[in-house]
């Protein structure tokens, strides 16, 4: 099922580069939330692949909700949840940094992670107690010890306007770390997390389809994913706080400041 799941992504992430810089049709479904033609396209690809070959699995897909197999006779244990195109806004302006995020849960517990740029043409992946990788070799979190040393990453939900502790977080992250930076694509700031490139990500406002691969691949990589509490995290209540582990407290303690 690894193997379905990198095959899946990396079709979708061509859909995504295809289409990337052209003028697209683009639709708003708040203020600030898009969703383009390709987001669709992407979307459908990927929902087909998983009803061709795995017709009982339950799907999660950002832009078409839940669905059970239809001719089931028990929810099903298995359910893929998606992110056609995880980084919507930077495509629509032409900012080549998004992916293409699909995890797999049985039973409630994430079993597989995939998360492909396919602009770099990087396939991040992970499968429980099998480590995590990119193109297929091993990858670990950062060795940073404190939080002064350390390159941290967030995100602004759509809904920042009305979220008015982000402003402090932010402030007060800016002056512990070493630095700051907001790429616009949750999955594959968790991913570059589990990869060591940042040693630290928080989030509010995340979706399931934002965190469900990104954070397998994290654990996988021996990193540490929480809520804000510091409890193991729930992919369907965020927030997020995700690191190498060895900042994670410190980032708790801003986060509580
Ligand atoms: C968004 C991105 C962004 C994050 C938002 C997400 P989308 O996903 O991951 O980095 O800050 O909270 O909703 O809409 O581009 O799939
Ligand atoms: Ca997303
Ligand atoms: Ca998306």
């Amino acid at each position: 099922m690894l193997n379905f799941a990198i095959q899946t992504a990396r079709d979708a992430g061509r859909v995504l580069a295809e289409r990337f810089g052209r003028a697209l049709e683009i639709t708003n479904k708040s203020e600030l939330d898009l969703v383009t033609e390709s987001d669709l396209a992407s979307e459908r690809l990927i929902i087909d692949r998983i009803k061709t070959h795995y017709p009982r699995h339950a799907i999660l897909a950002e832009e078409s909700g839940a669905s059970e197999p239809a001719d089931r006779e028990k929810e099903s244990d298995w359910r893929w949840i998606i992110d056609p195109l995880d980084g919507t806004t930077n495509y629509a302006h032409g900012y080549p940094c998004f992916c293409v995020s699909i995890g797999l849960e049985n039973k409630g517990r994430m079993e597989i992670g995939v998360v492909y740029d396919p602009m770099r043409d990087e396939m991040f992946t992970a499968e429980r107690g099998r480590g995590a990788a990119l193109n297929g070799r091993r990858i670990q979190v950062s060795p940073t010890p404190t939080l002064a040393g350390a390159l941290l990453c967030t995100g602004f939900p759509y809904d920042v306007r009305q979220r008015n502790q982000f402003a402090r977080h932010f402030a007060n992250f800016i002056m512990a770390a070493q630095g700051v930076r907001r790429d616009g694509a949750a999955a594959l700031d968790l991913a570059y997390v589990a990869a060591g490139r940042f040693d630290g990500f928080w989030e509010e406002g995340l979706k399931p389809w934002d965190v469900a691969a990104g954070a397998l691949i994290i654990e996988e990589a021996g990193g540490r994913v929480s809520n804000y509490l510091g409890e193991p995290l729930n992919i369907y209540t965020p927030p997020v706080v995700a690191s190498n582990g060895l900042v994670h407290e410190e980032m708790m303690r801003v986060l509580a400041s």
